[in-house]
């Protein structure tokens, strides 16, 4: 059993998912991880993000490797752990361009496809895309002001400037980022973080 969550940026869906992924005993996987993954060592490494070759040479040569539980997701590079690293205002801005790379999404889609079942998959593109035969699929949404002041509540800069930072990501991500045809939409301006996790755990049984 696979249960789809994708969502545009900060509109809850690590939260969401693990919520649910509690609930019904099982890990969730978050895609979204590996792309900030492959943008920080890019960064790092003072590549160029809109190219391809050198990033996943460096990707293939120092492999990351997803851990995915119910609580958290954990990102490894080796003995390195990167997860604290990986939601930085640097990591925000290149992510984008990273994820529009053809072979980075090949990258990632192998290794989310080759984790076992079951799981609760997070991201933009798990319902449409990589596990387009999941039982069931959710698709959240809110307005940019909603979900900029939640995540002024993680990042030192200010509403305005994370409302435009998240709507410059939303257009970026927008080839990869709809509603699968048979998700279920849910707005989760008017709810709170439990209020969406019953919503889709009612849906579920
Ligand atoms: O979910 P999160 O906001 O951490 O994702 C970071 C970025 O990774 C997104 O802005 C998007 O560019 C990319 N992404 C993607 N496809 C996914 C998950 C994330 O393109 N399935």
């Amino acid at each position: 059993m696979i249960v789809t969550i994708d969502g545009v940026a900060a509109s809850g869906k690590s939260s969401v998912s693990s919520g649910v992924a509690q609930a019904l005993g099982v890990p969730y996987v978050s895609s979204g991880l590996l792309y900030r993954a492959a943008t920080l060592l890019g960064l790092e490494a003072s590549l160029d993000l809109h190219a391809a070759p050198h990033l996943l040479t460096l990707l293939g040569t120092h492999p990351v490797r997803l851990e995915p539980l119910a609580g958290g997701n954990r990102v490894w590079q080796g003995e390195r752990e990167l997860t604290d690293d990986l939601h930085s205002t640097r990591v925000d801005r290149g992510v984008s361009v990273v994820a529009a790379l053809p072979e980075v999404r090949e990258w990632v889609d192998a290794q989310l496809r080759a984790l076992p079942e079951p799981f609760v998959a997070e991201g933009r593109d798990m319902g449409t895309n990589v596990f387009p035969h999941a039982s069931h699929k959710f698709y959240l949404t809110a307005s940019a002001r909603i979900r900029a002041e939640r995540r002024a509540r993680e990042r030192p800069e200010d509403v305005p400037a994370i409302e435009a930072a998240l709507q410059r990501r939303d257009e970026l991500d927008t080839v990869q980022s709809a509603p699968a045809p048979d998700a279920l939409v849910i707005d989760t301006g008017p709810l709170d973080l439990q209020g969406v996790i019953d919503t889709i755990l009612t849906r579920l049984r």
